[in-house]
Formats: C-alpha cells, sequence, structure tokens
C-alpha cells in the first residue's frame, strides 16, 4: 500500500429548509463509501459537511411557521443528522454555516478579495414588493410569459414554452409573496470579477482535476465570457452582513462552500488538527468536493477563483454526479416517489439503498435510476442469496461439530490467493470512484465461493462417517472466503460488516488483514445477517410517501352499515372492470395485539401469499376463519398500517345485526376472478 494521504472530503451542504430525500442520498452515500473506504485503507481521512442555513427561501419558511430562522434551522439541522446517521454515514463534523466560524472565514475572503480588487460595486434595477418592502429573487415573482402567454409563470422561464427572459418581460406580474404588482428599484450591489481569474481556471481545467465531462461544460462557459458574479443581497434578508455595508448582505451563495471550511475550522478547534495544513496555498493534503451537477458553476468556477483571490489552496478535485431518477422518471410527490430518508427507514435497513446505488454509481455524471423491481432482485439475489448465503450455508456445522472451531490450516490455498490478488482490483475501483466495477468484482468472488460449497457439498460429507476433518476444512474455507467478501463490501454495508465481526469475532476488518486467514481460531454463533427485500415493504414505502395520501383506518373496514345506506353514485362497467376480485382461501389467521376490531389474514391467491387486515373480529374467531374461502379484492393498493402492510382487502356485508364475510359456492378455486 501506498504512504498514508491526508484527505479532507465533502458533500454538498443540504439546504435548512426540508427533509433529507433519496436524491440526496446518492450523493451522500457515494461520499460516505469513498471515504470509508480511505480510513480503511489507513489514511488519514475527515468527511466534514454542513446544512446550508442562509437565504430568502428560509426566511420566509421561517415565517411561515411562526418561527424565528434560528429555531428553524436548528430543528432541521437535527433532522438531517439524525437522517444521516441512520443511514450510516458518518461524518466527522456536521455543522452550520450559520456559525461563528463561518462569518470568520466568510468576511476574511471577502474582505482579501476586495483588497486586491476583485469586488466591484455598482447600482442594478431590480424588482421589488412594495407591500413586503423586499427585492425579489426571479422565482419569487409570477405572471403571464410573454412569449406564449401561459398563467402562473415563473420569473426566469415559461415552463409550457420553454422560453426564458427577465422578471421585468412577464406580462401582470405579481409578487409570490404578498401578491402585490412589483415595481422596479434602484439598490448598490457587490459583485466578485470573475473575469479576474481566466487564465487561472483555465489552466485547472486543463489539470485533470475536474471530469471531462465538466471540462466540457466548463469551456462552453468560458466562450460565453465569465460574467460578474452579484454577491449581496439586501436587507431583509438572513445571512451574514457584509462588513462596513450596513444593509447588505452576502448572497447565500457567498458563504455556502465557505462552510466547508467552517466545518472543518470548528472540527480542527475540537481535535487540535491544524486547519492550515489542509487548506494553505503549500499544502500537500488533498481536499475533494462530492456534488451534484446542478451546482457545478459554483464549485468549479467560482469557489476555485474564490480561493485563489483570497490566498487559499485549490481543491484537488470536484467530484460530480448525476441526478437520481425514480423508475425512469423525476421523483414526484403524487406518484410517491419522492421518498424521504426517514419515510424509507421506517420499512427498510440503510444498507440495501446503500448497496444498490454502490452498484449504480461510476465516475460520470449521467443521471441513475431507482427501478424497485431491479432493487428487490439485485439485492435479494447479491447479498441475500451470494454472500450472507455463504456464512450460513459453513456456520452451523462449525458451531455443532466442532465447538465453533476453525480448522487450522487452509483447505484451498490457491483459491484463497485469487480472493487476495482481487484486492487490488477491487481497491483501485473505489479509489476511482467505480463503485458498480466494485460490486461487479465483489460479487464474482461471491460467486466462485458458492461454486466451491457446492462441489465440496458439505452436508453430504456431513453425513459420511470418515468426513469428518474434512467438513471443517471446507466450513472453514468457506467462512475464510466470507470474511474477505466482508472486508471488500465493508464500505458499502459498515452495519453488516460490524456484525460479521461479532459473528467471527475478529477485530475490525481492515485491508491488512487479507494476507492472513482465520486460522485455529474460534467463532461466535451465526445469526441470519439479513432479511430478503418484500415488495410490500416497497410498496409502503411509496405509500407512505405519496401526497394526500388516505388515512390507515380507511383501509380497515371492510364494511360500515352499509344496509342502511342509500345506494353509492352510479359507476360504469369500465369502472367496476378495474375492480380484480378473486376467490381467495384463508390459509392463517391470527388476532393482532393492540387492535381490537382486527384480524391478520393470510389469504393464498392459488399460488401467491397475500397479507391483509380486516376488521372481522368482533364477528369471527380466528379459528372460525382458517381454511375458509372467501372473495377479496387483489389490486388494492398496499396500505401501510401499523401492524404491517395490508396487501388487499376481503368482502363481507355489514349492518346492525353483524358482519358476514362472502363466501363462494364450494367448488371455486383460490385464484378464480370474480366477476
Ligand atoms: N445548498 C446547496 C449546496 C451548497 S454546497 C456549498 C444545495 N443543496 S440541496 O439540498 O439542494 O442539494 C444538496 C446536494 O444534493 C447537491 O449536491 C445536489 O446536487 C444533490 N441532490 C439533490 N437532489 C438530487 C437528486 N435527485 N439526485 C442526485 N443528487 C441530488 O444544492
Ligand atoms: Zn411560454
Amino acid at each position: 500500500m501506498n504512504a498514508t494521504r491526508r484527505i479532507l472530503v465533502t458533500s454538498a451542504l443540504p439546504y435548512a429548509n426540508g427533509p433529507i430525500h433519496i436524491g440526496h442520498l446518492v450523493e451522500y452515500i457515494q461520499t460516505d463509501i469513498w471515504v470509508r473506504f480511505q480510513k480503511q485503507r489507513g489514511h488519514e481521512c475527515y468527511y466534514v459537511c454542513a446544512d446550508d442555513a442562509h437565504g430568502t427561501p428560509i426566511m420566509l419558511r421561517a415565517e411561515q411557521e411562526g418561527l424565528t430562522p434560528e429555531q428553524l434551522i436548528g430543528q432541521i439541522w437535527q433532522e438531517h443528522q439524525a437522517d444521516f446517521a441512520d443511514f450510516l454515514i458518518e461524518f466527522d463534523n456536521y455543522y452550520s454555516t450559520h456559525s461563528p466560524e463561518n462569518r470568520h472565514y466568510a468576511e476574511l475572503i471577502y474582505s482579501r478579495l476586495d483588497a486586491t480588487g476583485h469586488i466591484s460595486r455598482r447600482v442594478i434595477t431590480q424588482a421589488y414588493d412594495p407591500e413586503k418592502q423586499m427585492f425579489l429573487p426571479d422565482r419569487f415573482i409570477k405572471g403571464e410569459c410573454p412569449r406564449c402567454g401561459a398563467a402562473d409563470q415563473y420569473g426566469d422561464s415559461c415552463e409550457s414554452c420553454g422560453a426564458t427572459y427577465a422578471p421585468t418581460d412577464l406580462k401582470n406580474p405579481r409578487s409570490v409573496i404578498s401578491g402585490a404588482t412589483p415595481i422596479t428599484k434602484e439598490s448598490l450591489h457587490f459583485f466578485f470579477k470573475l473575469a479576474d481569474f481566466e487564465e487561472m481556471l483555465g489552466s485547472w481545467i486543463a489539470s485533470g482535476s475536474i471530469q471531462p465531462q465538466m471540462a466540457n461544460k466548463l469551456n462552453e462557459w468560458f466562450t460565453a465570457g465569465l460574467q460578474e458574479w452579484d454577491i449581496s443581497r439586501d436587507a431583509p434578508y438572513w445571512g451574514f452582513e457584509i462588513p462596513d455595508a450596513p444593509g447588505k448582505y452576502f448572497y447565500v451563495w457567498l458563504d455556502a462552500p465557505i462552510g466547508y471550511m467552517a466545518s472543518f475550522q470548528n472540527y480542527c478547534d475540537r481535535t487540535g488538527l491544524r486547519f492550515n495544513d489542509f487548506w494553505s496555498p503549500d499544502s500537500t493534503a488533498e481536499v475533494y468536493h462530492f456534488i451534484g451537477k446542478d451546482i457545478a458553476y459554483f464549485h468549479i468556477l467560482f469557489w476555485p477563483a474564490e480561493l485563489t483571490g483570497a490566498g487559499f489552496r485549490k481543491p484537488t478535485a470536484v467530484h460530480c454526479h448525476g441526478f437520481l431518477t425514480v423508475d425512469g422518471q423525476k421523483m414526484s410527490k403524487s406518484r410517491g416517489t419522492f421518498i424521504k430518508a426517514r419515510t424509507y427507514l421506517q420499512h427498510l435497513r440503510p444498507e440495501y439503498l446503500r448497496y444498490y446505488f454502490a452498484t449504480k454509481l461510476n465516475d460520470g455524471i449521467d443521471d441513475l435510476d431507482l427501478n424497485f423491481d431491479d432493487f428487490l432482485q439485485r439485492v435479494n439475489s447479491d447479498l441475500v442469496g451470494k454472500v450472507v448465503n455463504i456464512a450460513s450455508r459453513c456456520a452451523s456445522f462449525i458451531t455443532r461439530r466442532f465447538d465453533g472451531q476453525l480448522a487450522s490450516s487452509l483447505a484451498e490455498p490457491v483459491l484463497y490467493a485469487e480472493f487476495v490478488v482481487a484486492s487490488d482490483s477491487i481497491a483501485q475501483a473505489y479509489e476511482q470512484r467505480e463503485f458498480g466495477r466494485a460490486m461487479r468484482e465483489i460479487m464474482a468472488l461471491a460467486d466462485r465461493a458458492n461454486q466451491y460449497i457446492d462441489e465440496k457439498k458439505p452436508w453430504a460429507l456431513a453425513k459420511q462417517p470418515g468426513s469428518v476433518t474434512e467438513v471443517q476444512a471446507v466450513c472453514s474455507m468457506g467462512l475464510n472466503l466470507f470474511r474477505l467478501l466482508a472486508l471488500y463490501l465493508k464500505p458499502v454495508l459498515p452495519g453488516v460488516a460490524a456484525q460479521v465481526e461479532q459473528f467471527l469475532q475478529i477485530a475490525p476488518l481492515s485491508w491488512n488483514d487479507l494476507a492472513r486467514p482465520l486460522l485455529g481460531h474460534t467463532i461466535a454463533e451465526f445469526k441470519p445477517l439479513m432479511q430478503r427485500v418484500e415488495m410490500a415493504q416497497i410498496m409502503a414505502i411509496v405509500e407512505g410517501s405519496r401526497e394526500n395520501q388516505p388515512t390507515a383506518e380507511t383501509a380497515v373496514a371492510p364494511a360500515g352499515s352499509l344496509i342502511d345506506d342509500p345506494i353509492s353514485s352510479i359507476i360504469t362497467i369500465d369502472d367496476f372492470t378495474k375492480i380484480d376480485l378473486r376467490v381467495a382461501r384463508i390459509v392463517k389467521a391470527e388476532a393482532v395485539a393492540g387492535a381490537d376490531k382486527l384480524v391478520r389474514l393470510e389469504l393464498d391467491l392459488g399460488g401467491e401469499t397475500r397479507q391483509v387486515f380486516a376488521g372481522i373480529k368482533s364477528a369471527y374467531t380466528p379459528e372460525d376463519l382458517q381454511g375458509r374461502l372467501t372473495v377479496m379484492v387483489a389490486n388494492l393498493a398496499p396500505r401501510k398500517m401499523r401492524f404491517g402492510v395490508s396487501e388487499g382487502m376481503v368482502l363481507a356485508a355489514g349492518g346492525k345485526s353483524g358482519i358476514y364475510l362472502l363466501n363462494p359456492d364450494s367448488g371455486a378455486e383460490p385464484g378464480m376472478r370474480v366477476k
């Protein structure tokens, strides 16, 4: 391994006005995997981040909620921290841009840029809300598109015809905040003279610090000409006031990237690390920023220019990634694919998503898609079917027959060596952010290990009296291969790796452990490491993410007092045939603890089993129900309830005299369509 490197890594700072969602997680998971890999390799690596806590949207949202901005960003900071921690994203420091350190560095960088002539001042004209008495960002003005006349368009572009324009071009403009008609007003603004850094940026592009696709993008911006960047905003604004300029504030994007430094400074103050070792112009440490491609402009143009102008080093590299789509489309609240980190965590463990993203990530900027079928299939077949399977196939023999003791020599040193040799290429893939390739190589090894066990058949050997030592040898070999797989997967699956360390009774797996197999060593009893993902869990996440969700209660009651109700409104035959009614057999019925009305049913639909919670406990004991045929709605969207997911509904008549489950005549078979 090469000499110890000193590495500082950041992810973009999420805005403190909304929850973390699975789109964000692409970035934080990507960065976390890379950082964990560096640490596991023995490098000195720090991962810092923070909430991006300033700007107009945060100011207005706090106002709406009747909070001070400080209260709002305090609450969101707590939520973000918890979401990241529960996704096993391990920052060395998670801070806020609304901090004294950040004020210090924002003022320092600004004053150095000003002192060296890189700041200009001039009066500009802008839209102003006369009622709210504030200047309006483009996004806070709406009106009719000047080109096509579409109503309700933002001040910068038309979503209907795609035209781009200035907010002053809108017809019948109004302020989104107060509804007032904006007027125009003059104000003095401060600008960063980006063009002063044209030469430096030109050579930076050529130096390989950014991906080729981003270098192309940057060259386009170059050709279009480097404009001065407006870095000031007028009061009322939520941010830092500019020194010696009362009523003028730093624009949020000025102090946001500086938040990387502020978070690191805060970490240095806590730990005694030296800030300048990482940020001075002659630093030999490496600094990497992981970001989404939407914010590249800020990171590959403004940021290196600001740093250079203010006498700091530039980042070693900026790593851009693409955007997440779900089932091929932009995340959408109405489709239930705008999935919050917290909603996901209520149903599935984080490592499934970490692994899935890892299989899809590379060093490019193409968008990546979360496809639910693919997700289920990848996780179940790779992690559960291949990796975990190796341990569960070998462990019980070692525990039951050999008192947990592994063999004292390796049965197949050549095979073991093959696994060790693969480490170079896997490490290289991690280093280059080619996580998809790393996962493919690791799964090919898992296939190889399973093939070995298939060939040796320890379960058959165990039945032959003369083969006792061979059973131990084969299972010990299998577990040694498994240990290497766990080591290689550890950056992606830190929780599973910890379970494996506990099971194998070993110190935290490190890249240095490769060469030494576990021999004559006692392991603990094997506990299942990972469950399969079920489609019902995924459906429950989608259901829980859909906006305007019905409450759980509506899914419970099979019947109220319909008998007294007037007949509902007329529907067409097409409406009716949308409902897929099926004969189902109740194979299992049980009371639900903590719910007086509910019975949990397992329904056989002729090969497929469904779980349904039905509110029929007042009329039936579970034993009465077991074995009976009934009719169910088979294509009802699954509903997440407090006790589990209900995957359909059984039909019952209900009225004052009780509840009566519908039964088909005898002879009907589970799965038959009811028409
Ligand atoms: N606050 C700014 C970043 C300031 S960095 C000095 C910001 N915040 S954000 O919350 O909108 O986004 C944070 C990061 O998440 C960005 O890098 C962004 O690209 C990324 N993503 C947000 N939605 C995403 C997807 N749907 N897919 C992939 N990444 C996404 O921008
Ligand atoms: Zn238009």
